[in-house]
């Protein structure tokens, strides 16, 4: 089985985000009836929440094609046109991690998104002119984690502007579930709770969690997913009752070791955790902070009591607080 039968295919297969889905919908719905390119699309949220996925199931729905790329993948104008150009009427341009996307091939962007369009100049020195390039409707897909990061003309050529959400347990179960029957694995309820609980709201972690929970499962119980076979293997994993991995333990625990738990700057947190900047920005912040683990304050990070009360529980945390 590969990782595209994991995804689903319709909004209705599609679980959580229901505030999306349900004016998706009505956009979706509408612009069929037009026979109209939808309008673009920016969804922006933390890592691992189903942006992509989303993005195909728009384009499914819709009845398009779809062109898949990212930010940093277009690094000139060139390599944009190309992708343009590719695009029949109506098609879903997916931009992944769009904040990435150099300079000049943004401005590019925005008489593509609004008038569909681009100019391209073609010669040099007294030579050089514009020349004028028609492009088909179609619907561009921006995903980001930061949408704040985006400069603002490029945000305003969104006509449809989607916040993701971290996922609640519920809804993580039925993920699970949902991927356990994708791998024909059985799972007991209890086992399914258990693996939403720790994956800190997040699909993707929680389908990677299953997939090492199922290989336990093969080795000590035949298959079959039950409840204890997670716990151990979740253990195994040092991903604790908060869905806390290693590293998340790491930045709380070093930000309280030698920094008094703060206020901290983030450059610091990330020299001493040997960890890059953005990763800790875009991956491990958004849901220490959301759990209300970290605070954020004008001079910096700072460890909530909540934070100190789990490093201690979690007894990795060996100082006296
Ligand atoms: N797999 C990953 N994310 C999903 C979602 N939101 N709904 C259904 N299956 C998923």
């Amino acid at each position: 089985l590969n990782e595209l039968s994991l995804r689903p295919k319709y909004l209705q297969q599609y679980i959580g985000q229901d505030k999306i889905k349900e004016q998706l919908a009505i956009y979706i719905q509408a612009a069929r009836a037009r026979s109209e390119a939808m309008d673009h699309v920016l969804l922006y949220g933390p890592p691992g929440l189903g942006k992509t996925t989303l993005a195909m199931v728009i384009a499914n729905e819709l009845e398009v094609g779809i062109k898949t790329t990212s930010g940093p993948a277009i690094e000139r104008q060139g390599d944009l046109i190309a992708l343009l150009n590719d695009l029949k009427a109506g098609d879903v341009l997916f931009i992944d991690e769009i904040h990435r996307l150099p300079r000049v091939v943004e401005e590019m962007l925005y008489s593509a998104m609004e008038d569909f369009y681009v100019d391209i100049i073609v010669g040099q020195g007294p030579t050089a002119h514009p020349v004028h390039f028609p492009l088909p409707p179609f619907t561009l897909i921006g995903a980001t984690t930061r949408a704040g990061v985006l400069s603002a003309p490029m945000r305003d050529r969104f006509g449809i502007m989607a916040h993701m959400e971290y996922y609640d347990e519920s809804a993580l179960k039925e993920i699970v579930t949902r991927t356990a029957s994708v791998f024909q694995a059985d799972i007991e309820p209890q086992a399914a709770r258990e693996v939403a609980l720790r994956s800190r709201g997040t699909p993707r972690i929680a389908n990677r969690l299953l997939k090492r929970v199922r290989d336990y499962s093969e080795v000590y119980s035949e298959g079959v997913i039950t409840a204890a076979i997670a716990k151990v293997a979740l253990d195994a994993l040092q991903v604790d009752d908060k869905g806390l991995d290693a590293v998340d333990r790491k930045l709380l625990g070093t930000m309280i070791e030698l920094y008094d738990g703060g206020p901290v700057g983030l450059a610091a947190i990330a020299a001493n955790i040997s960890e890059d900047r953005e990763t800790i920005e875009d991956m491990y912040e958004p849901y220490l902070l959301q759990i209300g683990f970290l605070k954020r304050t004008a001079r910096g990070r700072m460890v909530s009591d909540l934070g100190y009360q789990h490093l201690k529980k979690e007894n990795l945390y060996k100082g006296d607080i």
